[in-house]
C-alpha cells in the first residue's frame, strides 16, 4: 500500500503523515514514512540544492530534472524495496508535486511532466493521495511562523519566498489535477482542526485498507 500526501506550504501534511504512521503502527502495520525531496541518501544532497536560498537563479528545467532525479533514486532505493517487504509506505509529496509546482506553477506542460514522472518511477503510482486544501494566506502564515522558529526551515525557504500569486497558482493547479484524477486523489479541507482532518483521512483510507 502506497499513500502520498500533497498540498501547499503549511497545509499540515507532515503532521498528518506522522499521525497516520503512528495510527497504522498501532494496528500492527509496518510503516515507512518518507518524503520528497530528500528521501534517499543522494536525495539529501539534492534537497539542499533544490531548497537553498542561494540557488534563486536555477532554471525551471534544471529544477524539474533535479526533482525527477531525486524521485527516481527514492523510488528505486527506498520505496520499492519497502513495498516489496509489504510495508505501508507514506510519502510526504510525490509525483503530483512536480506536476503542480513545475507544471502549473512554472508553466511547463503538465502532460509532459506526467510522462517524465512515469519514466522516473517506472510507473509506480500511489494507491491513494490525500490533498490537504486550504487558502494560500493561511498556509503561508503557518509556514512563515514555522520558519521563524526553525533554522533549517529558514534556510530551505526558496519556495516560501515565492509570491502570493505563485502559491495561488499552486493551489488552483492542485485542485485542477485532483479533479482529473478523482479515483486516486482525495481532497480534504485542511482548515479544519488536525483531529477532524485526521478522521477524514481515515475515512478515505477505509475503502482501501483494513483498519
Ligand atoms: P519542504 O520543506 O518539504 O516543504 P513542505 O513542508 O511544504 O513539503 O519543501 C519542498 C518544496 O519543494 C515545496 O515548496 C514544494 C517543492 N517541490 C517541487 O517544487 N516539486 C516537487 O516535485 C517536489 C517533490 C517538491
Amino acid at each position: 500500500m502506497f499513500i502520498t500526501f500533497e498540498g501547499i506550504e503549511g497545509c499540515g501534511k507532515s503532521t498528518q503523515a506522522k499521525k497516520l504512521k503512528e495510527f497504522l503502527e498501532q494496528k500492527n502495520y509496518s510503516v515507512l514514512l518518507t518524503r520528497e525531496p530528500g528521501g534517499s541518501k543522494l536525495g539529501t544532497t539534492l534537497r539542499k540544492i533544490l531548497l537553498s536560498m542561494e540557488n534563486q537563479d536555477i532554471t525551471k528545467e534544471t529544477e524539474l530534472f533535479l526533482y525527477l532525479a531525486d524521485r527516481s533514486q527514492h523510488v528505486h532505493t527506498i520505496i520499492k524495496p519497502a513495498l516489496k517487504e509489504n510495508k505501508v509506505v507514506i510519502s510526504d509529496r510525490y509525483i503530483d508535486s512536480t506536476v503542480v509546482y513545475q507544471g502549473y506553477g512554472r508553466d511547463i506542460d503538465p502532460n509532459v511532466i506526467h510522462l517524465l514522472n512515469e519514466l522516473a518511477t517506472n510507473k509506480l503510482c500511489p494507491d491513494l493521495t490525500i490533498l490537504l486544501d486550504l487558502p494560500v494566506e493561511i498556509g503561508l502564515k503557518r509556514a512563515l511562523a514555522r520558519n521563524l522558529n526553525n533554522k533549517t526551515a529558514r534556510e530551505e525557504g526558496r519556495f516560501e519566498a515565492e509570491s502570493l500569486e505563485f502559491h495561488t497558482k499552486i493551489r488552483e493547479g492542485y485542485l485542477t489535477w485532483a479533479a482529473l484524477n478523482k479515483d486516486r486523489i482525495v481532497v480534504i479541507n485542511g482548515e479544519n482542526s488536525p483531529e477532524q482532518v485526521f478522521q477524514e483521512i481515515l475515512l478515505a483510507l477505509k475503502n482501501r485498507l483494513e483498519i
